[in-house]
């Protein structure tokens, strides 16, 4: 992390930070059920995929239970039951870590899209503890929502195996927004525009473009670097993000998860604010 001739300023650092610790107890958080179930029921939204719908929205009882999410040219895409009820209830919790962060099971067969892998390979050891410890206790639900078909070539894995990731401190911060824009939320999962090999983060990151098609008709994800939000007070983007309601109160369209969203803390929301307001600006991408 550090570069070699910040090494000694790093060992200072760390000294000050163990020396303030001491004196003013643990500030890291340790991986904990309460933050699991925020971050999964929360900003993290693995319902959005993994929870049976009806027409009123989740049905109730089926948590997390699986379904049906995308069927198109390249693929049928089934979200497992992930209670302890599917397949999972058979896998160690470090397997079950695993497959959220590397997508790989452990028969060694790998998760297709559009679970967003690339972005959960960020997931910090600590949440990724916490989520495995919440999805152990959510009550088991026996449900097959059946087998997903890909007819597109999955690759061996989506990088080398991950040892550890980092903790990111949690704050109103550009970097605690990132993390929560991406390897939690996958905001920029959906938000960045899609090229032959997934979204193009390298170049149209939040540029939007992409478009979903359902029940609802077709929607496009924003443009949500800042020129496409500028125009957008804090508080019409909150209204946006949490509520799904835009300025004069038109309501959004999905698959934009606002349910879970509304469940993320005011701090949160003003993380992931700072850090959109900080993308390089850019032009609506997918034109
Ligand atoms: C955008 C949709 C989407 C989101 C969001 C999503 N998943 Fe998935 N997930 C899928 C799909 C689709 C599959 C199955 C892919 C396949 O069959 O290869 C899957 C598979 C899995 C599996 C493997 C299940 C099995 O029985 O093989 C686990 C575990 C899992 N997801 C956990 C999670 C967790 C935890 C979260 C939230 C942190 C999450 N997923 C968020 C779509 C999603
Ligand atoms: C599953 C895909 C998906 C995810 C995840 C997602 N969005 Fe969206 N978002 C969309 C779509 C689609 C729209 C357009 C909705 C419409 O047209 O009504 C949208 C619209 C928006 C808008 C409205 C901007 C405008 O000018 O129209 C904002 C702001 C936004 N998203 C921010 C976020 C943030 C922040 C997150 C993460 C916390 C997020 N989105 C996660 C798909 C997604």
């Amino acid at each position: 992390m550090f570069e070699k001739h910040g090494s000694r300023f790093a060992t200072l650092l760390l000294f000050s930070i163990l020396f303030v610790m001491a004196a003013e107890g643990p500030a890291f958080s340790e991986p904990s059920l309460e933050r699991g179930k925020y971050l999964v029921e929360g900003p993290a939204a693995c319902g959005n995929c993994h929870t049976p719908k009806g027409p009123d929205g989740e049905i109730p009882g089926m948590d997390l239970a699986g379904m049906l999410v995308e069927k198109n040219d390249a693929f049928t895409a089934i979200a497992g039951n992930i209670t302890s009820g599917g397949s999972v209830g058979s896998w160690s919790d470090e397997e079950l870590a695993k497959a959220i962060r590397e997508g790989i099971r452990p028969d060694g067969s790998v998760i297709g899209p559009p679970m967003p892998m690339g972005l959960y390979r960020g997931i910090s050891d600590d949440d990724l503890k916490s989520m495995v410890m919440y999805l152990r206790q959510v009550p088991a639900v026996d449900n097959d929502p059946g087998t997903s078909q890909y007819n597109i070539p999955l690759p061996p894995a989506y990088g080398p195996p991950i040892t550890s990731v980092a903790t990111v401190p949690e704050g109103v911060t550009v970097e605690y927004g990132a993390y929560l824009a991406g390897p939690i939320a996958h905001c920029t999962e959906c938000h960045t525009t899609f090229g032959e090999k997934g979204p193009m983060f390298d170049t149209h990151l939040g540029a939007g473009g992409f478009e979903f098609h359902g029940p609802w008709g077709t929607s496009t994800a924003s443009n949500i670097t800042p020129t496409g939000l500028d125009t957008y007070s804090d508080t019409e983007l909150d209204g946006m993000i949490r509520k799904g309601v835009r300025p004069g109160n038109a309501r959004m369209l999905p698959p934009m998860p606002y349910p879970y969203l509304a469940r993320m803390t005011d701090n949160d929301l003003a993380a992931i604010v700072l850090y959109l307001r900080s993308l390089p600006p850019l032009p609506d991408g997918g034109k």
